[in-house]
């Protein structure tokens, strides 16, 4: 093959990686954009509109273990003041291994996906955080170690009760961390690591082909509201876009078309004396002079 040859394979190969990667970003931004035509289809009906049966607002257990929460948060020691919370919060990714009382588990449970009403007979569950028609289709799993009370494992919140379900122990649970956030290791000393699930159809139901773009919005309402809950608490965590949903969903026994994990937070510990530590982690911004 002549080098001549080579090269123009290479330049060819080239544009069409350019081409390839303007058509993504053009896909994701169509995704996003609203109100440009694209989300037209005056004659297409949602399965509410076709009155077809309303999905579970919630998923069942899916083992025997189920554990209750403590729901009785006096004497908790918790930050009340807002705007304290509010400028305090900041993400943590240093932990100090110590352990989590389970009235904290409980309460960063309550806060993030707590159910405080039903809508109707059974249409909806009103939650402490927002939801685009109350759908609420998320589930929370969690990998916990050094939680007070708790085996170390795999687990599943169980919202109507305030429950939680022990689905696994598996022998590596750090090493499950590490992989489920694309190496991020740091995770693996948390307490808590958070993952969140889509239950695809509960969203779909109502708002069919237009569900999607809504679904990312409001997994932003639950980390929001996980940071300021740990912040009150003096606990710290980091949202974390990089997850291996693939590899969560084969974990956690999830199907992947149904339901997905797409979205996590690792969570624990956190001392003031690890500022720096933190810090290490945003050195590469004064290295490259950014
Ligand atoms: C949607 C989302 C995804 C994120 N993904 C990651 C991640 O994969 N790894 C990580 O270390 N931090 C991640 N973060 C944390 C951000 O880097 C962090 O919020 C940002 O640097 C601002 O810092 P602050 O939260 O302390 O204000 C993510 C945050 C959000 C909201």
């Amino acid at each position: 093959m002549s080098s001549h040859f080579v090269r123009m394979v290479s330049k060819k190969e080239k544009l069409m990686d350019e081409i390839m990667i303007k058509e993504k970003i053009e896909k994701g931004r169509a995704w996003l954009r609203t109100g440009y035509g694209e989300e037209d289809h005056p004659d297409y009906q949602t399965d509410q509109q076709l009155k077809k049966k309303q999905p579970p607002l919630v998923k069942e257990a899916m083992s025997e273990n189920v554990i209750g929460l403590p729901t009785d948060f006096e004497g908790i020691e918790v930050e009340t003041d807002f705007l304290t919370i509010v400028n305090r919060r900041s993400s943590h990714r240093v932990y100090t291994g110590e352990s989590m009382s389970l009235k904290q588990l409980s309460y960063l449970l309550w806060c993030i996906q707590g159910v405080k009403e039903i809508r109707g007979k059974s249409y909806a569950t009103l939650r402490t955080v927002p939801c685009g028609g109350a759908r609420h289709p998320f589930e929370t799993y969690m990998a916990i170690q050094n939680v007070e009370g708790l085996k170390d494992g795999l687990y599943h919140y169980l919202p109507m009760g305030h429950k939680i379900e022990l689905l696994k122990e598996p022998e590596d649970l750090k090493g499950f961390i590490g992989t489920s956030l694309m190496g991020q290791v740091w995770a693996e000393k948390g307490n808590v690591v958070f993952y969140f699930s889509i239950v695809f159809y509960r969203s779909e139901w109502r708002y069919g082909i237009y569900a999607h773009r809504g679904l990312m919005t409001d997994a932003g309402h639950i980390t929001e509201n996980l940071y300021l809950a740990l912040t009150a608490l003096g606990l710290g965590g980091c949202a974390i876009g990089a997850v291996d949903g693939r590899y969560c969903d084969q974990v956690f026994g999830l199907d992947g078309e149904e339901e997905s994990i797409v979205y996590a937070m690792p969570s624990g510990t956190v001392s003031e004396e690890d500022r720096q530590k933190e810090q290490d982690f945003y050195a590469f911004v004064k290295e490259q002079g950014l």
